[in-house]
């Protein structure tokens, strides 16, 4: 672990002072007068694990060379956002464990959990309407609703064993990628003589490393949903198997459903909705050659990190370039 974490500074080197001033930054957003909240936001403050997308709004704004005097406060609004979803997520999942503290729908309840998802929303967004232009409120709320419509269509499409990857990388794509695609554009288009807000569509630079956010995003995502498929919950940190209990059929799965014998099918099925059937996953494991799917869903995910990575070329050679480079490596290397 401390492995990980040594690693993980040496590539976040570039952009040290501002990681740490952004962490202030949102630490004085966690704080509130209610001593419940308080005691709630500071035990979220834990989840705060590679503060990936927080830092690709700042390794993209210095890699092309437009930091502004704003990207620390826009890279803390991306990462309240994203706590608020993860808050979310673990109630719409029943999951227990988020990087290796109680979730905190298992700490309280679902109802708490959904009203500091809110608040931590909430306090994104009073943040955001302090900045000089709205560009970052306007592409941060688009992308909270492409997100929440992400989930929306996942929780249509469970126990859908023929949904097709297009599909699938749809539904990742917007509630997931979205995120890492707005955190990327917002540092290339985020800047101190913008007081308008306005979108300039021209701006290649920003279209490419949007692009950039969003195909790591998507790979993100696939490693995520093989590590939940074959994870170990010690290594990954947080609940896994949650995907197959929620009936939420991933690429490895759809691969292989894809090319099964219909006895296999039927099995697949089975696992997934049969009564009485516990830990569904262990059970898919022990019961179903997934390596070829795996592999699929590697290889898939390795794909969108070479396109993610072609589209640095537009960006001059700098520490932050290099970190930015790496990031992809790290993605594909994922398994805590
Ligand atoms: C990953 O899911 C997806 C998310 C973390 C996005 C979840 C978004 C919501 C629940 C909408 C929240 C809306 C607002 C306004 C705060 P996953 O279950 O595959 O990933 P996991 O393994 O990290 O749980
Ligand atoms: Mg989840």
């Amino acid at each position: 672990m401390s492995e990980i974490r040594s690693r993980i500074k040496e590539l976040l080197a570039p952009i040290a002072g501002d990681m740490e001033v952004m962490n202030r930054v949102l630490q004085a957003q966690l704080v509130d007068e209610s001593p419940a909240v308080q005691d709630m936001t500071s035990h979220v403050g834990r989840f705060s694990g590679k503060q990936l997308r927080a830092a690709l709004v700042l390794l993209v704004a210095e890699a092309s060379g437009r930091r502004s005097s704003e990207h620390v406060q826009v890279a803390a609004i991306v990462e309240m956002i994203h706590l608020a979803t993860l808050v979310h997520d673990d109630v719409l999942d029943g999951a227990e464990v988020r990087r290796r503290v109680a979730c905190v729908n298992e700490r309280w309840d679902n109802q708490t959990a959904i009203l500091l998802g809110d608040f931590l929303y909430s306090r994104a967004f009073g943040l955001s309407t302090q900045l000089k232009s709205r560009l970052t409120s306007q592409l941060l709320a688009a992308t909270t609703s492409r997100l929440c419509a992400g989930e929306i269509e996942q929780s249509t499409q469970r126990y859908d064993f023929e949904l097709t990857q297009e599909r699938y990388e749809f539904i990742c794509a917007a509630k997931t990628a979205s995120l890492y695609g707005a955190a990327c554009e917002l540092g290339a288009r985020v800047s101190d003589q913008d007081g308008s807000g306005s979108f300039a569509k021209d701006d290649e630079l920003a279209r490419s490393m949007a692009s950039f956010g969003e195909e790591l995003g998507l790979a993100f995502q696939i490693i995520d949903d093989c590590l939940d498929l074959v994870g170990d919950a010690e290594i990954v940190g947080k609940s896994v198997g949650t995907d197959v209990e929620d009936g939420k059929v991933t690429l490895p799965v759809l691969h292989i459903y894809a090319s099964a014998s219909e006895q296999t099918r039927t099995q697949i099925r089975d696992i997934y909705t049969q009564d009485g059937i516990q830990k569904r996953a262990h059970h898919l494991r022990e019961s179903i050659d997934l390596a070829p799917g795996l592999e699929y869903a590697r290889a898939r995910a390795e794909e969108l990190v070479d396109r993610a990575m072609e589209r640095l070329d537009v960006l001059p050679d700098s520490p932050a370039r290099r970190t930015l480079k790496s990031i992809g490596d790290f993605v594909l290397g994922r398994n805590w």
